[in-house]
Formats: structure tokens, sequence, C-alpha cells
């Protein structure tokens, strides 16, 4: 699609960072929902994907942003968030600091080549020190700009709801001043699986990321080894949609077998050929 038109679409952001330091209770306090409680454990299992909105000098914009989990056990999915963002928050608990996963989303996020934005929340809380936090990850190549680096530090409580608006700043300045954010629109849909289960009343569900093109119901889908055609699409609060352009996460129904997470995805031009490209990728 070299002749294509580029228009403008979203930053894609993964929040990424240690258990328990605040990831999903950052997306709730941006979505103003509360996906934390009702998680099992408090344990992130799986990654969500949702947009918000903001006011970015005198413009509404769009995020897309990615939740992923801390817990160890997760690495694979902390890698695969890595390669499909554009940018990452790195959330640090000011109270617990630098931990192993910390360090593991920063060696992703830095291998990727993604600008990271350091999140450093709770400092509600007694015992927060957001200063501690700043000098701890020089030592990771990640030096605040108040101490002569390049990267944005922003200190936050997702429990109080305090320092969102600085964080999106944050990362809208870090998005226009580093990235080139435009995709063709009118191209067919590519983009990854990022998230994908089977369902008991609606079969093969795929939460993917469309990353350049507009997917529509009706496409001739393919993810890895399974194929199918979109029947709907739902977006993050279950509303159906029409089509999804460049950047929209979106939950598709109509594969006849369950997507690996990661896999990169494609729109064939006829529903033969997604089951020929996915049955050779069977037989491999
Ligand atoms: P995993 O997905 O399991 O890695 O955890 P997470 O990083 O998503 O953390 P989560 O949002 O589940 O929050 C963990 C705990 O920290 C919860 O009890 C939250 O209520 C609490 N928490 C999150 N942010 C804050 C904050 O700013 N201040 C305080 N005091 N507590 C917070
Ligand atoms: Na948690
Ligand atoms: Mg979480």
């Amino acid at each position: 699609a070299d002749d294509g038109h580029a228009v403008s679409r979203p930053p894609v952001v993964t929040v990424m960072g240690h258990v328990d330091h605040g990831k999903t209770k950052l997306l709730d306090a941006l979505r103003k929902t509360d996906v934390q409680r009702d998680e099992a454990g408090g344990i992130t299992q799986h990654i969500g994907a949702y947009q918000v909105r903001t006011e970015h000098e005198g413009q509404d914009r769009t995020l897309t942003i990615i939740d992923t989990p801390g817990h160890e056990a997760f690495t694979a999915m902390r890698a695969r968030g890595a390669k499909t963002t554009d940018i990452v928050i790195l959330v640090v608990a000011a109270d617990d600091g630098v931990m192993p996963q910390t360090v593991e989303a920063i060696n992703h996020s830095q291998a990727a080549g993604v600008p990271i934005v350091v999140a450093v929340n709770k400092i509600d809380k007694e015992g927060a020190n957001p200063d501690k936090i700043r000098s701890q990850l020089t030592e990771y190549n990640l030096v605040a700009e108040e101490y002569g680096g390049e990267t944005m530090f922003v200190n936050i409580s997702a429990l109080k709801r305090e320092g969102l608006e600085q964080l999106l700043e944050a990362v809208l300045l870090t998005a226009d001043a580093s990235l080139e954010l435009t995709a063709d629109p009118d191209m067919e849909a590519q983009g990854v699986a990022i998230e994908a289960h089977l369902d008991r009343g609606r079969g093969a569900v795929a939460t993917v990321l469309v990353q350049r093109g507009t997917l529509r119901i009706g496409d001739s889908i393919v993810a890895g080894d399974a194929h199918g055609r979109v029947r709907a699409m739902l977006d993050e609060n279950g509303n159906n949609l029409k089509e999804a352009g460049p950047a929209q996460p979106v939950q598709v129904i109509g594969f006849t077998s369950v997507p690996g997470a990661g896999d990169t995805f494609l729109v064939v031009d006829e529903d033969r050929v997604a089951r020929q490209i996915a049955e050779r990728r069977q037989a491999r």
C-alpha cells in the first residue's frame, strides 16, 4: 500500500510494570471503570485493550491503551506487548520501588526500541518516595528530565486519580516528538491478535488490534493458523461496530478456531484463501 494515503492514528500505549504496582487501577482511573475489583485475586491474567480520550493542546486526542499482567508468569505477554506498542507507560509503585518485572519490562521495551514514560504511582501512600524511583531508574538508562535526561516521569495516584492529565500529556508529548503516528485506513486490515479465548455461546472470540487498514463485518480473515469471517465486532464496552480502523482494539467473532495471542492477522479477498493460508500453517 505504498500508494495509499496515510492519516493520523492514535498512539498505542502499553502499560507495564511489576505485579500490583497499579497498572489496572491506572486504566480504571483513566476509564472511570472498576476492572481491578473484579479480577480473581486482584491479578491480571489477560491483556486488555481500551481507548481513552483526552484534550491535548486544544485538540481532542484518542489513545489506545493496553493493560498487561505484572505477574512473573506472564513474561511472554510482556514481550509481545512491548513489540506491538508505540510507547510504554512503566508503572512503578513509589513505596515499593524497582522490582524484577519492572526491570524485565524495561528490557523488553528497550529491546523493541519503544520510548518509555514512567508513572510513579501510589504517591498517596505513606513511605512513598518518588525521588528514589527516579534515582533507581537512572541505572537502567531512564534519566528524568529534571535530572538532565530525556525520560518523562510523572507522579500519580491511580487510587486518588491524581496526576492523570499530566501523565496523558507526557505520553502525547513523547508520542508526538518521536513517532510517526499515521496509517493507511483504505487498505485491507492487518494487525495482531492480543488475546483470544473460546466463549461458550459465541465461539472463538479474539481481541485484535488493527494496525493498518480498516477491518469490516464480512471480511475474510486469517490469524496464525486460524481463519474465519468477521461476523460481529465489539468495542471494549460491548457496543457493536461495523468497522475498526488503525490503532483500534476490537473483539472479533467469527473465527472457526481460536487464534494464538500474538498472532498477526490479515484480511484476504476470499474465505477460500483464508482457509488455505490457515491450513498451510496448520500443516507446518
Ligand atoms: P497485576 O496486573 O496483577 O500485575 O497488578 P496491577 O499492576 O494491575 O495492580 P492493580 O491495579 O491490581 O493494583 C494493585 C493494588 O494496589 C490494588 O489493591 C490497588 O487498589 C492498589 N493501588 C493501585 N494504585 C494505587 C494508588 O495509587 N494508591 C494506593 N494507595 N493504592 C493503589
Ligand atoms: Na494486581
Ligand atoms: Mg493488573
